[in-house]
């Protein structure tokens, strides 16, 4: 078991770099609002994602897409405002980065300067590596993100488990040891096979966090709203629920109904 070995402040790229070093994992969680940052935070939770799985679950679209630029710097600001430890990373979400370096360093730019946000997170391998280079030259601190990449969920029509064969996993390894030489703090692998990630963590020195990626990686990022279980429908095997949120707050307002409808609420004492 990994336990705490140093007290961090305020949590930086270099202190996740450290964390590493001294075998100590990183928690990651997602927040996309004020409200849900400041409880993260205040849990002690090391990096906060301002992740486009907000298209999913703030805005209800099917996939990441649709989510812009706007609207990510909208979340990113909102968590912001709540953090007081915590590295805040935020994705920049499709359409944002893909067509040509110029382009990524601007929209990098606009997440760091109208969100605050500490760094951003990027999907892809050696197709973004001027994009990201050139958005490092800036001095903005990028994560990557391999394996499961959902803004190209229609190249692959799936989400099922990526580079379970051969050629995919050796190409899955080039990419994150280009990411590290690139200049990248850290890389998300999401939805691979446990070995293969175990073997990329153990190949870097940068952190591996992961998500459906088994434990033998730097750290574990998962979607808040998925592990409290305010969403129901979406069930992979790599998700832990630590509580039924759906289930305790649908029963909270059937009784506010109910109390609202027979007068019972407000009482005496609920009123001035
Ligand atoms: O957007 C997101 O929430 C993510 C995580 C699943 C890693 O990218």
């Amino acid at each position: 078991m990994s336990v705490a070995k140093k007290e961090y402040k305020r949590v930086t790229v270099k202190s996740l770099i450290e964390m590493k070093s001294n075998k100590e994992k990183i928690s990651m969680l997602t927040a996309y609002d004020y409200t849900m940052a400041k409880i993260v935070d205040g849990a002690g939770i090391d990096v906060i994602l301002v992740g486009d799985s907000a298209s999913n679950v703030m805005a209800g679209h099917e996939t990441t897409l649709p989510i812009t630029l706007d609207q990510m710097i909208y979340h990113a600001s909102s968590v912001i405002r709540a953090i007081h430890r915590a590295l805040v990373v935020v994705d920049l979400p499709f359409g944002s980065y893909q067509s040509d370096p110029k382009e990524a360093l601007r929209s990098a730019i606009r997440i760091m300067k109208e969100s605050g946000g500490h760094a951003v997170k990027m999907e892809g391998g050696k197709e973004v590596k001027d994009s990201i280079k050139r958005i490092l030259n800036a001095g903005i601190p990028v994560m990557g993100h391999l394996g499961l990449t959902p803004q190209s969920i229609y190249k692959f029509g799936t989400y099922t488990v990526r580079a379970k064969e051969e050629e995919e996993a050796i190409r899955l390894k080039k990419d994150a040891l280009m990411l590290e030489k690139a200049g990248c703090f850290a890389i998300v692998l999401e939805k691979i096979p446990a070995k293969l990630a175990q073997e990329v963590a153990e190949s870097i020195s940068i952190p591996v966090i992961g998500i459906g990626a088994g434990n033998g990686v730097d750290g574990q990022v998962l979607v808040t709203h998925d592990m409290v279980g305010m969403t129901h429908e979406f069930n992979p095997r790599f998700l832990r629920r630590y509580m039924n949120l759906y289930e305790e707050m649908t029963n909270a307002f059937i009784k506010y109904g109910e109390d609202v409808k027979s007068g019972d609420f407000p009482n005496e004492k609920e009123q001035y």
